[in-house]
Formats: C-alpha cells, sequence, structure tokens
C-alpha cells in the first residue's frame, strides 16, 4: 500500500531520515513512536509531498510519488489524507467551510451533498453545532477534531495522523482513538499514526514502529514489542506500565 525505500531527508548537514525501509499493508493501523526531533512529521510530510526525499523512494499503491510534480500530488491528496499536528484552520473560514473547502477543491459536488458529508464528517468526530463558529470562537481539542472532520469528510484511502491527540482531555483522545479503529476497519482504510502514546498504540495498532534517529529501532505487533529487549522499546513502555 505505502512502501519507503531507502528514504534519506536531510536539512543542510543534518540527516533526519537516514536510509528508511518500511512496507506499510493494506487495511493496517500502523502506530510510529519515537522521541521529539526524531523525524516523524517528516516522514509524512514526505509521502503528501510537503517535503521531497533527498534519496529513495516513496510507493503508494503502484505509484513511485518521490518524484511527483505539484499537480500530481494534488490527485494523491485524495488518496491520502493527512491530518496535521496542530489544526491549521482557516482563521477568517467557518467550520462548515473548512471542512467544505477539501470537498469543493478535488470534487464537483451539489450543495446539499457537501451540506450532508460535512455533517457526516463532524459526526465522526462528535462535534455538532459548530459549523457556524469561526475557529478562534472554539476550543483547541475542537480544532483539533474539525482538522481531522477536514480530512475525513473527503473518504481517503489512506490517512496519516500527526499526533492526533496530543494536547487533548481523556475523554476526547479515547473518542479520537476509537475513530481511527473504527474508520480503519468499517472504510478499511490504511492508517499511519504518529504518537507518543504507546498505551493507545498497544491497544488499538496492528504494527508498531518506534523511529531512532531516522531509522527503525524496532518493528512488531504489540505482542512483539511487548517482547522487545530493545532500550528504547523498553523505556517506552515503562511509561505505560507506570502509568
Ligand atoms: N522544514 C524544515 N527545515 C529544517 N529542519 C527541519 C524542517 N522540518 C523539520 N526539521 C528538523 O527535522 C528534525 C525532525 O523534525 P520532526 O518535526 O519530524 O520531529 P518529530 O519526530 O515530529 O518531533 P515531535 O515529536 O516533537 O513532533 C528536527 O530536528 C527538526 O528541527
Ligand atoms: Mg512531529
Amino acid at each position: 500500500m505505502i512502501e519507503f525505500k531507502n528514504l534519506v531527508k536531510r536539512f543542510g548537514t543534518r540527516t533526519v531520515l537516514n536510509g528508511l525501509n518500511l512496507k506499510i499493508r493494506e487495511g493496517e493501523i500502523l502506530f510510529i513512536l519515537g522521541t521529539s526531533g526524531t523525524g516523524k512529521s517528516v516522514l509524512l510530510k514526505n509521502i503528501v509531498g510537503l517535503l521531497t526525499p533527498d534519496e529513495g523512494e516513496i510507493w503508494i499503491e503502484d505509484q513511485d510519488v518521490s518524484k511527483f510534480t505539484e499537480e500530481q500530488y494534488f490527485s494523491i491528496r485524495k488518496t491520502c489524507g493527512m491530518v496535521f499536528q496542530h489544526p491549521a484552520l482557516f482563521d477568517s473560514l467557518t467550520v462548515f467551510e473548512n471542512i467544505a473547502f477539501g470537498l469543493r477543491r478535488h470534487y464537483q459536488l451539489d450543495e446539499d451533498v457537501i451540506r450532508a458529508k460535512v455533517q457526516k464528517a463532524l459526526k465522526l468526530v462528535h462535534l455538532s453545532g459548530v459549523e457556524d463558529k469561526k475557529p478562534a470562537q472554539i476550543s483547541y481539542g475542537m480544532q483539533k477534531r474539525v482538522s481531522l472532520a477536514r480530512t475525513i469528510a473527503l473518504e481517503p484511502r489512506i490517512l496519516l495522523f500527526d499526533e492526533p491527540t496530543t494536547g487533548l482531555d481523556p475523554v476526547t483522545t479515547t473518542a479520537i482513538n476509537q475513530l481511527i479503529l473504527d474508520l480503519s476497519r468499517e472504510l478499511k482504510t490504511t492508517s499511519l499514526v504518529v504518537s507518543h502514546d504507546m498505551n493507545c498504540a498497544l491497544s488499538i495498532a496492528d504494527r508498531i514502529v518506534v523511529l531512532d534517529k531516522g531509522s527503525i529501532a524496532a518493528i512488531g505487533t504489540p505482542e512483539e514489542l511487548k517482547a522487545s529487549s530493545h532500550p528504547l522499546v523498553k523505556d517506552f513502555l515503562s511509561e505505560v506500565l507506570e502509568a
């Protein structure tokens, strides 16, 4: 579904992704864990063309997108939706228009179809009745959910989440995690979730990758990771056990 082949990304003399190889299977939920600054967001941005790799290939379905033009990336964004670490909504647009924006941009749809899709997406993220508010009038957690709704409204087959629950309360965190699970199972999306939350990874991931200094330190099912002797994996796990 998605495959990274020997992916290298540098900023100046600093190598952030250091020859990364990874194959993500269709329909799986893959969690990417790693300490701050290890290249998790950079990895996701390379998939959607916000950054381009210095070396290596990125295969999405049957296309190597690493050398795509801006125009070719536009079409990939319908297949591959990204939910950013920070909401980045349009301040001057209402919640409704923020979610409708991508739908209007990518599809020719009647207004009532757009309305129905926006409503459905808001319902999925447990937000209703805020359609006419501007981002500044709702809380950060609500903005994050709007940003999630904006992405899922396009019904992408691949979903990339960059820390979808960081900064959210425990109730919303559980709801968002459940949503990731539901979307993956019901809509058969392939989900790549960058997270710091080992607890959540252990409960919903099919597989977990632990990144360290731009390479894969460990990869496996939750059960396999629990049995890992890798120091970084143990560090992540000890937080769960202490909590
Ligand atoms: N556009 C950029 N230009 C230069 N350096 C960058 C750029 N984007 C990221 N970096 C650097 O790449 C490294 C990895 O950044 P990245 O945002 O991927 O970290 P992360 O693993 O997502 O961390 P966090 O958990 O804090 O979000 C950092 O050292 C960062 O400073
Ligand atoms: Mg990040």
